[in-house]
């Protein structure tokens, strides 16, 4: 039987900006959720994705790990411990579609977390890694990439958010 994917929740959506709950015990119905995101992700054609996406509030990514993008990582509360230097680069968001810009991160960052059998563990993350961390964490505080948009950049998609955000209303109302 082939699996629907998650759908992914689109800018407009409040649970977007919601600070995510720490996951208390890794059961069942986690790792499954984990499964299903790195299925969406890829389905997506996304290198990240965070469990808020998916409308669940709860302190989970995914990220594709290898530049074949083949292989995914889960890490469950993850958090940066260390941050060191700052590059500047391009993000774009399946939450944001059509929405792309330059955003200020770490250089380099090292994330601690769980993975699926509930085993601590830290990775390091730079280059496109390390900003798919940062991305993907911020998520996790409510936070997406547009707030980190300079003030310009910000005014130009103003129009394109606003447009969203009703799309994505009309889909919520639309559902209920
Ligand atoms: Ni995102």
């Amino acid at each position: 039987m082939k699996k629907k994917n998650l759908e992914i929740i689109t800018y407009g959506n409040d649970i977007l900006r919601k600070i995510a709950a720490p996951v208390e015990k890794i059961d069942q119905d986690v790792v499954n959720l984990c499964r299903e995101m790195i299925q969406s992700m890829k389905a997506a054609k996304g290198i990240g994705l965070a469990a808020p996406q998916v409308g669940v509030s709860k302190r989970i990514i995914v990220v594709l790990q290898d530049p074949e993008r083949a292989k995914a990582l889960t890490i469950i509360n993850p958090e940066i411990i260390e941050c060191e230097g700052e590059i500047k680069g391009e993000e774009g968001c399946l939450s944001l579609p059509g929405i792309i810009g330059e955003v200020n991160r770490c250089a380099r960052v090292l994330v601690r977390g769980l993975d699926k059998k509930g085993a601590p563990f830290e990775i390091e993350g730079t280059e496109i890694l390390g900003r798919v961390f940062q991305h993907e964490i911020d998520h996790l505080d409510g936070k997406l990439f547009i707030d980190r948009f300079s003030f310009v950049r910000r005014k130009l998609i103003n129009k394109k958010l606003r447009q969203l955000k009703q799309e994505t209303l009309a889909k919520l109302t639309g559902v209920q």
